[in-house]
């Protein structure tokens, strides 16, 4: 007789028989007491709090009917956000805009109105997986294409899907990080997005233009997003308060054409989204407050940037290269030949710190043991400088 766990598996669709270990505790700490370089978790030192504990109160003093009950997301912060988008360039109205509980539900549910099993989505190599396994749990067919030091290279995008074209195939969307991307920290060009652009639009195929962290540059000239160079309405742009203001708060967003928007309505099962906190982040943010802010975080970020890009310089073997980033979360390292990062991994845990292996940006078993991601985001100055003097040394035990 089998057990309970045996048949109760049975029972699950394939897409969930595999378990996962989670990457985080129940309150959202690394589960190990080590320096964890490996997450882009937010620096808790930079959430306002007593802002957000003001903007909380007031809500309850003055909205609590509409924020407390079964209502729709707070129209004002739609406007804030359409607000945002105008300014970056964007032909954006509130009717294109979804507002969801984090980047990534709309992450995953865009996979639900587009992709059937079979059907190919077009994604960079390496890139952010926590979108990427959604797409393959509704049984997308990845194609990936490579990205160096200005982006995605489009050559090769072009080269996929003319071959695509000539087979009769369409791909459901390509999946895109062009600024500050997640894991390498490289911006795309401003070449590259005119190319990109224009592909999307000449082959009919989405582009889905995930720019959590392009209001966190330090360093070099604004580029415009896809939104902005779109003109025919391929690109569906996606956004997060989550590095600009707090992840727990849970609130991301989508702009699309409206035809997208009402069908990811039709996914969404909870319709709408948080009366209560995204009135609680649209008083926050009113009266340039974000924009304080962010400029803040921006001073703050680039401060641990140059901090790690150093240590790295000094502790790291002099074959070990990366590109310095000009914003986001990430520095990206690749190692030196015959150096795996797995091997690396192990070193450097026992020295007390630890990095994400590139082998977790890959879509595809077998690629990135050549390279590391490490965040700057969390840890202080001080442990970023001991984390990667730990991961230094690791190089010499190997
Ligand atoms: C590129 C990218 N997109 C989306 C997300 C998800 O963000 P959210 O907190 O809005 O779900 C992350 C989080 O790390 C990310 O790096």
């Amino acid at each position: 007789m089998s057990s309970t766990v045996d048949r109760l598996t049975d029972l699950f669709t394939t897409r969930v028989r595999e378990i996962v270990p989670p990457l985080f505790g129940a309150a959202g700490e690394p589960v190990r007491p080590l320096i964890s370089l490996a997450y882009g978790l937010a620096d808790p030192a930079l959430f306002p709090r007593a802002e957000l504990i003001a903007a909380a109160t007031q809500v309850l003093a003055y909205e609590a009917a509409e924020s407390l009950n079964y209502a729709m997301s707070y129209p004002g912060l739609t406007d804030q956000i359409v607000a945002r988008l105008q300014a970056e360039g964007v032909d954006a109205q509130p009717e294109q805009v979804l507002v969801g509980y984090g980047s990534g539900q709309i992450l995953a549910l865009l996979p639900e109105i587009f992709v059937e099993p079979g059907d190919i989505v077009i994604i960079e190599g390496p890139s952010f997986l926590g979108a990427v396994k959604r797409f393959v749990q509704s049984g997308a067919r990845l194609i990936t294409v490579p990205v160096d030091e200005h982006g995605m290279n489009v050559t090769v995008l072009a080269d996929v899907l003319r071959r695509l074209a000539a087979e009769g195939r369409r791909p459901k969307f390509i999946y895109t990080i062009p600024t500050f991307h997640n894991p390498t920290g490289v911006t795309l060009s401003l070449d590259r997005r005119r190319q990109l652009v224009a592909l999307a639009a000449e082959y009919g195929v989405p582009v889905v233009e995930d720019d959590a962290y392009i209001d966190l540059r330090f360093s070099g000239e604004p580029l415009p997003s896809l939104a902005a160079l779109d003109q025919a309405g391929w690109v569906i742009r996606v956004g997060t308060y989550s590095k600009i203001l707090a992840p727990g708060l849970r609130i991301g967003w989508v702009h699309a054409r409206r035809e997208i928007i009402d069908r990811l309505l039709m996914v969404k099962a909870e319709g709408t989204t948080g009366p209560f906190i995204t009135r609680v982040v649209a008083r926050y943010c009113a009266d340039g407050r974000l924009e304080r802010h962010i400029t803040e975080l921006r001073r703050h970020y680039a401060a641990k940037c140059h901090v790690m890009v150093s240590a790295v310089q000094r502790h790291f073997p002099a074959e070990a290269h990366f590109v310095r980033p000009e914003g986001g979360f990430f520095i990206w390292v690749t190692l030196p030949s015959g150096v795996s990062a797995q091997t690396l991994l192990t070193a450097a845990r026992s020295r007390g710190a630890e990095f994400l292996p590139g082998s977790a940006c890959f879509a595809e078993p077998g690629q990135g043991d050549n390279a590391i991601r490490l965040a700057f985001s969390f840890q202080s100055s001080e442990r970023i400088e001991q984390g990667i003097a730990a991961i230094g040394a690791a190089f010499g035990d190997l």
